[in-house]
């Protein structure tokens, strides 16, 4: 398979027992795709168990063959014409196909849906079509099977592709087909049926053919999830690989990247292959590692996109269509995982638009989402992700949902909502974008001072000295070569608040986002720095943390009880002296890596 041919991925879905395993067989055995002898082999086996032949035992054998090391749900066949090679997906369930579409372990593009004549338009059919819908997979072809079974009649065949034309025509999917098939027989399948005089249009073969390779995938905009990034630390090597599976679009050396959510922007050095001759491309579809000429920070999750491009869209609070497939129903009062490309952040539903049937298309008003819904609805999530609307990428606006380990749900993304910090954050994002890069990076730094660069807030009410507290940690550390700095919240108001009210509320996330920019500069510069705050609150934090990295800001609360929301990183609740309190923040920083043990 390993050819520069094109590839087209379709998918089967029907209600169960319709025939899926069977038409495949009848595709592979017809297009000869079978190794030799394997049709006579499993005919003869059951011969001898005295079993009728069935097609889909023809596909266990393969499977046998095939699977090995293939770790997905769905069972994949292949099989080749002068045109393409095709990976046809049997999908047993419409929960694992959803599950492999929506993580990307198997993406169709084109669908063939099976209804049995005998039995008429079920509620799977219904519901799987409905899934391709909400997935996107606009080329369908509806193979109406078994038609040997009703006496090859056209009237038979009329009355169920009538009443599924209907059903297609509301959920969406236009450019569909319809062919009386028998799997069994072979009738339109690879061939002209003499059974159906009747039926003038193509066979399933011919419709297959007829699809259209999605867009090609590299011609849309950039797109690459950041996977991983590799630090080399050996013989002064100090590349940082930023590595990942491009989704969509091409790169080269010498464009310019702009990763999201951060914003943060730089220009690609080299290209990395492994035990490859060193390449200056890469596209859609292929594992890649990229070098920059800044060493700028960049995370897992982000998403790397090309300047020049479409932007992606950046939100932390989605309007989307989901389906659900968890025993337990989806609620608001729990709390989830939504993971979109690399991304994985915490996700809660705020509120349910409405719930279809997937089978009936009838619309419901509920407060939680049961298993096999289908909903649109109001999602927030701890913190902003990346993404596309499914009209620019479809690649990169679907996402699962997972609960307690497993793959609970899925959907698109179809509109991108503001929140409160909305504002806040585009300003962060411009800041990031236009940020002038160092040549010195953040590792190097660390390396040079000897320690982690963090802000450590220490928070208390009012009756406790904090500041006293800070002072003897910043002396500390300062007599024992650190880079430390101490700055009381007090140091900000009559300097670089000194236009701004502190009582106001508005002022207030002003003051925060002044404090979060002083901040991000001492800490970038590789310091230690510590803030004192009074009663420093989660939303408060919140504020904070859009403008200096969450991962470098870390809190510590001190005084018996915690009187604010905040969760903080360090309770010291039995007060008793100054050293021990001193004592007991180095013994956290050095269990944080901040500093080492002396
Ligand atoms: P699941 O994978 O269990 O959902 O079923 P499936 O959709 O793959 O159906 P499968 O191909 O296993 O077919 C189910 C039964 O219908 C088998 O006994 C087939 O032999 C029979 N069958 C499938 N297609 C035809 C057909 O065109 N004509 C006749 N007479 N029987 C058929
Ligand atoms: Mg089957």
């Amino acid at each position: 398979m390993l050819d520069n041919r094109e590839n087209m991925n379709v998918v089967i879905v029907g209600h169960v027992d319709h025939g899926k395993s069977t038409i495949i067989g009848r595709l592979l055995a017809d297009t000869d795709s079978l190794p030799d002898g394997k049709l006579a082999f499993v005919a003869e086996n059951c011969r001898r168990n005295s079993k009728p032949f069935e097609y889909a035992f023809l596909l266990d054998a393969l499977k046998e063959e095939q699977n090995q090391g293939i770790t997905i749900d769905c069972a994949r066949c292949f099989f080749k014409t002068k045109k393409r090679n095709y990976i046809i997906i049997d999908a047993p369930g419409h929960i694992e196909f959803l599950k492999n579409m929506v993580s990307g372990a198997a993406r169709a593009e084109a669908a063939l849906l099976v209804i049995d004549a005998t039995e008429g338009v079920q509620q799977n059919s219904r519901r799987h079509g409905y899934m391709l819908s909400l997935l996107g997979i606009k080329q369908v072809a509806v193979l109406i099977n078994k038609m040997d079974l009703v006496g090859y009649d056209l009237y038979i065949y009329e009355k169920v592709k009538e009443e599924y034309s209907e059903f297609l025509q509301k959920i969406n999917i236009h450019s569909s087909f319809f062919i009386p098939v028998s799997g069994f027989q072979g009738d339109n399948v690879a061939g002209k049926s003499l059974n159906m005089s009747w039926y003038k249009g193509p066979n399933v073969l011919q419709v297959l053919e007829g699809f259209i390779a999605e867009p090609i995938l590299e011609n849309k905009p950039f797109r690459m999830p950041v996977q991983s990034v590799y630090k080399f630390t050996q013989n002064g090597d100090k590349r940082r690989i930023i590595a990942g599976t491009i989704d969509s679009g091409k790169v080269m050396v010498g464009d310019e990247i702009v990763f999201y959510p951060s914003g943060k922007k730089t220009t690609v050095k080299t290209i990395e292959a492994f035990n490859e001759p060193t390449v200056y491309s890469s596209k859609a579809g292929y594992a890649t590692g990229f070098t920059l000429t800044d060493p700028i920070y960049i995370s897992r999750g982000e998403l790397a996109t090309k300047e020049n491009e479409l932007k992606p869209k950046v939100a932390c609070k989605i309007k989307a269509n989901i389906f659900w497939l968890g025993k337990e129903p989806l609620k608001k009062t729990k709390n989830y995982y939504l993971k979109l490309g690399t991304a994985q952040v915490g996700m809660r539903l705020e509120s349910v638009i409405k719930v279809i049937d997937a089978s009936t298309l009838e619309e419901q008003t509920k407060d939680e989402i049961i298993k096999n819904d289908v909903a649109e609805c109001i999602l927030t999530l701890d913190k902003d992700i990346a993404f596309d609307l499914p009209d620019d990428i479809i690649e990169t606006s679907r996402f699962v949902i997972v609960d307690n380990f497993e793959i609970t749900g899925g959907g698109i993304i179809q509109e991108s909502l503001t929140d409160k910090h909305s504002r806040l954050k585009r300003q962060v994002q411009l800041r990031n974008y236009r940020w002038e890069n160092s040549q010195i990076s953040r590792d190097e730094r660390a390396e040079r001072y000897n320690q982690k660069s963090i802000l450590l807030f220490i928070t208390s009410s009012p009756e406790i000295p904090r500041k006293a507290y800070a002072k003897a940690l910043e002396r500390y550390l300062f007599d024992r070569g650190k880079m430390v700095y101490f700055l009381s919240m007090g140091n900000l108001q009559y300097g670089i608040d000194a236009d701004i009210k502190l009582s106001s509320k508005n002022d207030k996330s002003e003051h925060f986002r002044r404090l979060a920019e002083v901040a991000n500069l001492m800490v970038d510069a590789g310091l230690i720095l510590i803030v004192t705050a009074r009663e420093l609150s989660q939303d408060d934090l919140e504020l904070i943390e859009l403008g200096v990295n969450r991962e470098v800001i870390n809190t510590v609360w001190i005084g018996e009880h915690v009187n604010t929301d905040i969760c903080c990183d360090l309770h010291i609740a039995n007060v008793l002296s100054e050293s021990e309190v001193v004592n007991k923040i180095l013994l956290f920083l050095q269990t944080k890596g901040v500093i080492f043990k002396p």
